[in-house]
């Protein structure tokens, strides 16, 4: 049974309260090192702010495929001791964290660098929390439940997508309850980041295409977030434009160093919007799907988010409009005219890469549970407009088969 709307209208009013006194707190200054040396200069900040011992947080591929390993290459040197969790795997659990965490503090190391996807970052970045903290893990999901203190991060990326590396949140899985679990809080803010294309140059077409439709998802819901806040306006902007220009030719020409750093920095832009006003309904729906079928994220967001921008309808339109200018897809007409031009132009764009509109995996019979978690979270998000269960059904009925 769906919660009456003035409830939720409540609900979503006291988190955006509470957001904006925990946003309130921030007060951290990054870095982002980008392209060719960019590893070695990120290792050169790591040394000058005086670390002699760090801990790699990589998952086992990377490392044997000797990426991990060209990343940091820049702390093997006299004075500077590695050493390796290499063991981080796809949707890493607090079992990861506590075995990272064990090697962080036998070796003594005061920083960790993560290279890797999403998985290696999060992961990282509750390693670190753990670095202070004996504590119940499982208590820290949420915002400003975890440890004030953390280990220093720096990251590397290998993905263009997550961006995670530019936010201080995490997601790791319980491994009791099998739920995907945020933990968010200043303290995991990477310190600094290297976006180094050659790193990108082998990610297999499928994975390019979801990664940066995540991406494109992180910003148009900061874009259009209800949220005025810092310029989280300009970079959902800049990430919008950098994916609609280089996303195609990235899946084409996975050899094209223009194109992957041109998608390492609108993941990295699109990372430091939602890290100002998260993201929204798109993302509460998408989340559903990958714990329900193993729906991977980006490949979730990209059925969801046509049909959550139609939703939206006059709620969204000047802000979709802008979009469409700022992206060259249409600068005349009316402004309803305009947002429905970006919206059929982002439909393109997830067809041109390879993501069809619906897919088998999703299964009818779990459609109210699904339709009632994503109305949950989206209630927790600052969107155009809070969506009606019915709503939700037809979207899921939409990109199933
Ligand atoms: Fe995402």
């Amino acid at each position: 049974m769906a919660k009456p709307m003035f409830l939720r209208k409540l609900k979503n009013r006291f988190f955006f309260a509470m957001a904006k006194v925990i946003a309130g707190k921030a007060k951290g200054q990054y870095m982002a090192f980008v392209g060719k040396a960019s590893c070695a200069r990120l290792c050169d900040r790591i040394v000058e702010l005086g670390h002699t011992s760090v801990l790699v947080v990589t998952d086992k591929a990377l490392r044997d495929l000797g990426l991990a390993d060209e990343a940091v290459a820049g702390l093997n040197r006299d004075g500077v001791t590695l050493t390796w969790y290499d063991q981080v795997d796809p949707d890493p659990t607090y079992a990861h964290v506590e075995a990272g965490a064990r090697i962080l503090r036998e070796s003594g190391a005061t920083a960790i660098v993560a290279v890797g996807g999403g998985s290696s970052i999060d992961c990282a970045k509750v390693i670190a929390l753990r670095k202070y903290s004996d504590g119940d893990m499982t208590k820290w999901p949420g915002m400003g439940n975890s440890p004030d203190e953390a280990a220093p991060l720096f990251v590397i990326p290998t993905t263009s997508g997550t961006g995670s590396e530019a936010t201080m949140g995490a997601v790791i899985t319980n491994q009791t309850t099998h739920k995907k679990e945020i933990i968010g809080g200043e303290a995991i803010h990477p310190k600094a980041v290297a976006l180094d294309a050659c790193l990108m140059v082998g990610l297999p077409k499928p994975i390019t295409a979801a990664t940066g439709i995540d991406a494109l998802t992180h910003g148009i819901e900061a874009y259009i977030s209800t949220w005025e806040r810092g310029n989280r306006t300009e970079m959902g902007r800049i990430s919008v434009q950098g994916v609609f220009r280089w996303l195609r030719l990235a899946c084409d020409e996975p050899g094209n160093m223009d194109a992957r750093e041109g998608m390492a920095l609108a993941a990295y832009n699109a990372g430091v919007a939602i890290n100002q006003v998260n993201v929204g309904n798109v993302h509460a729906i998408a989340h559903q799907l990958g714990a329900n079928f193993g729906v991977p994220h980006g490949h979730a967001n990209a059925l969801v988010l046509p049909h959550v921008l139609t939703l939206y309808g006059e709620t969204a339109v000047e802000r979709l409009a802008e979009l469409a200018v700022a992206t060259g897809v249409s600068d005349s007409g009316h402004p309803e005219t305009r947002a429905r031009a970006f919206i059929t132009e982002v439909e393109q764009l997830i067809a041109d890469v390879g993501i069809a509109p619906t897919d088998a995996r999703i299964k009818r019979d779990a459609f109210d549970a699904i339709a009632e978690a994503a109305m949950d979270e989206g209630d927790g998000y600052f969107c155009p407009r809070q969506l009606e269960k019915s709503e939700i059904l037809n979207v899921l009925e939409a990109i199933s088969e």
